[in-house]
């Protein structure tokens, strides 16, 4: 997809980013840490382990490739060695450190090849591999605490690019092989038959038998919490992408079907795509997930194929931009996201990686690649 051949024009989309991005930085620089959601006009954070906290200087680095303003550079550099202390209490890390580094430290190597991004991607891809339990048909397991040993989510696949990274570039199969069975496990207990998906999956620890589908962030048991939609079906593109296996394509497809087939008329995911009509919980960041991801998955399919994957990336991304705040009255983009449909706490409010997702979905539109990807892998 690129607009400058095709029938979307990013331009004036590009222009609003960097306005916004820039006053977003600046009160960004007002803080000592990096923003997760904002409260009051203002950035708010969660910590520095929070799992969100590589999106915003993923951020910097798509915006600098799309304006070639050093802030943003200078930006990215700030919150990588703010990060740095999250890796030294890697104990805490959990299923997330792709997000946390790959899209910030793996992309300033990859365009780079700065050696301390190479040692800080790895670090956090080696602590990544070793969640791995080989039990069963083996699986990656998701958060910390003592009885969570067992718990596998569909989130987890938007991570496994970090294990590809760290294959290519140290040339050793076993981070690759590992994300593989995490993958083959996924399409086996995660996505079900009308191509919808779970949230979490527990598995026994010990034997890797499988015991139970909970609600997790979604509506209940059964239900399909639009963002875990949003994960597979980018994440399995993303497999697809980085192994040329056959089945995640497939299964990439299956899961955007059914993305695109329960969207609501006006375009805006709900928070579960089978929760009850009220109240009308919305989440743009599924949307935003959604969009890029439709937008990879075109990149793999020939013309007719990719077709009705790139009508419905541009649709997410018509209404991604009614829900967009271009003001200065707050410095986050999109407005209505949402944490999980039981969190009333958590509705509605913004996500830096919403924005993250909508400025990498407009940077695809304009022809860039994934910048953890060829070229520069
Ligand atoms: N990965 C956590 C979430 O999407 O809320």
């Amino acid at each position: 997809m690129n607009g400058q051949n095709g029938a979307e024009r990013p331009d004036g989309l590009v222009s609003k980013l960097d306005q916004k991005m820039r006053f977003a930085v600046r009160k960004a620089r007002e803080t000592s840490f990096i923003p997760y959601t904002t409260e009051n006009g203002t950035w708010k954070e969660n910590g520095i382990g929070w799992w969100t906290n590589g999106f915003w200087p993923a951020s910097m680095w798509q915006m600098y490739r799309m304006t070639g303003a050093a802030l943003y550079r200078e930006e990215a550099l700030r919150a990588e060695e703010m990060l740095d202390e999250a890796l030294r209490n890697f104990k805490n890390l959990d299923h997330d450190a792709g997000f946390l580094w790959l899209i910030h430290s793996g992309v300033r190597y990859c365009l780079e090849r700065n050696p301390d991004s190479f040692d800080r991607t790895l670090f956090a891809a080696t602590t990544l591999a070793a969640r791995f339990n080989p039990a069963g048909s083996g699986f990656i397991r998701a958060w910390n605490g003592g009885d969570r040993a067992g718990l596998a989510i569909i989130d987890c696949m938007m991570n496994l690019p970090l294990l590809y990274w760290a294959s290519h570039f140290t040339g050793d199969p076993r981070y690759r092989n590992i994300a593989m069975r995490h993958a083959d496990t996924t399409m086996r207990y995660f996505v079900r038959p009308d191509g919808s998906c779970n949230h979490i999956v527990i598995f026994d620890p010990e034997t890797g038998e499988y015991l139970d589908n909970p609600g997790g962030q979604g509506y209940a048991s059964g239900s399909c919490w639009s963002r875990g939609q949003a994960w597979a079906l980018y994440g399995f593109t993303l497999s697809s992408l980085h192994t040329g296996k056959r089945e995640y394509l497939d299964t990439a497809r299956r899961t955007a079907d059914f993305f695109i087939a329960n969207l609501p008329d006006d375009g805006v995911p709900r928070c579960d795509f089978r929760q009850p009509a009220l109240p009308d919980i919305r989440d743009s960041a599924a949307g935003a997930i959604a969009c890029s991801g439709l937008m990879e998955l075109a990149g793999q399919l020939d013309e007719k194929e990719a077709l009705p994957y790139q009508e419905a990336a541009l649709r997410l991304l018509r209404a991604l931009e009614k829900e967009a705040d271009w003001t200065e009255n707050t410095p986050a983009i999109l407005q209505k996201c949402t944490t999980a449909y039981h969190d009333a706490g958590g509705r509605h409010i913004t996500m830096d990686y919403a924005d993250y997702f909508f400025i990498e979905a407009v940077q695809k539109l304009r022809g860039e690649k994934l910048l953890f990807w060829k070229p520069f892998y």
